[in-house]
């Protein structure tokens, strides 16, 4: 199975590292292009290789790790799914300038925290992804955790527990296996529409939830 990551900041640079790690191969993409990406590449080692947006999105599993406001215009200008295997690795928040009105907005609880939740008037996060990657196989994972913490799936004694969800049994457990190799021990958490609202940053009952199997 052939793995892209469009995204190479905190998620895709981490879930790469995790990769990298355990000598899995995997093609990483942000909107600057390769060049860019020189001193990651040099750090995670030759499993890990730089290509285009649409080399990434090419691959059988492709990670999703760009800021949602990024979303539409990403995913608009991609080529069909035909079936492939998206994972969602976002969550419906904006990162905020520490020196912008919103930083310091009284009326948003999450500002000490450096973000802002995005209204999805009611939506999750990924029913509202769902739409944006038509002909998909979509699995929501690596969402749920400070993404700095996924290179280091070995904690406490134990296993770390990273979540997925989704709606297709086969394309579930291609993910499963590929969380497994990065040495976590991933907890299935049933359909999307149960799944999902549960992991989704800021608001779900599971977010930064850092449970370890011991
Ligand atoms: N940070 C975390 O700990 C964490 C944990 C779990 C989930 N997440 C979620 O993961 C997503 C990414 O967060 P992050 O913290 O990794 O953000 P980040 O550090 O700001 O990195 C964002 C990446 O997305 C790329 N990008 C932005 N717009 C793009 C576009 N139109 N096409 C292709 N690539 C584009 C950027 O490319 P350039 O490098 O070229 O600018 C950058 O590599 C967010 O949805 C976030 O909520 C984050």
């Amino acid at each position: 199975m052939k793995i892209g990551i469009i995204g190479s900041g905190a998620l895709g640079s981490n879930v790469a590292r995790a990769l990298a790690n355990k000598g899995l191969r995997a093609t990483i993409a942000n909107k600057s292009g390769p060049a860019s990406m020189a001193t990651l590449l040099a750090e995670l080692g030759p499993t890990i290789t730089a290509g285009t947006i649409e080399q990434a999105a090419n691959a059988d599993i492709v990670l999703v790790a760009v800021p949602w406001v990024a979303l539409k215009t990403l995913l608009s200008g991609l080529p069909a799914w035909n079936n492939r295997i998206v994972i969602d690795g976002t969550n419906p928040v904006i990162f905020l300038d520490p020196d912008s009105p919103d930083a310091k907005d009284p009326s948003n609880p999450l500002a000490a925290y450096g973000i802002k939740a995005i209204n999805l008037g009611g939506k999750y996060s990924s029913a509202v992804f769902r739409e944006l990657v038509p002909g998909a196989r979509l699995v929501k994972a690596f969402n749920h955790l400070d993404a700095r913490v996924l290179p280091q799936p070995e904690a406490a004694g134990g296993r770390r527990t990273l979540f997925y969800s989704g709606d297709d049994a086969a394309a579930k457990s291609e993910v499963r296996k590929l969380l497994e190799t990065t040495g976590c021990f991933p907890v299935d958490l049933g359909p999307l529409d149960v799944g999902a609202p549960l992991m989704e940053l800021p608001f779900g009952a599971l977010a930064m939830s850092n449970f370890i199997k011991i």
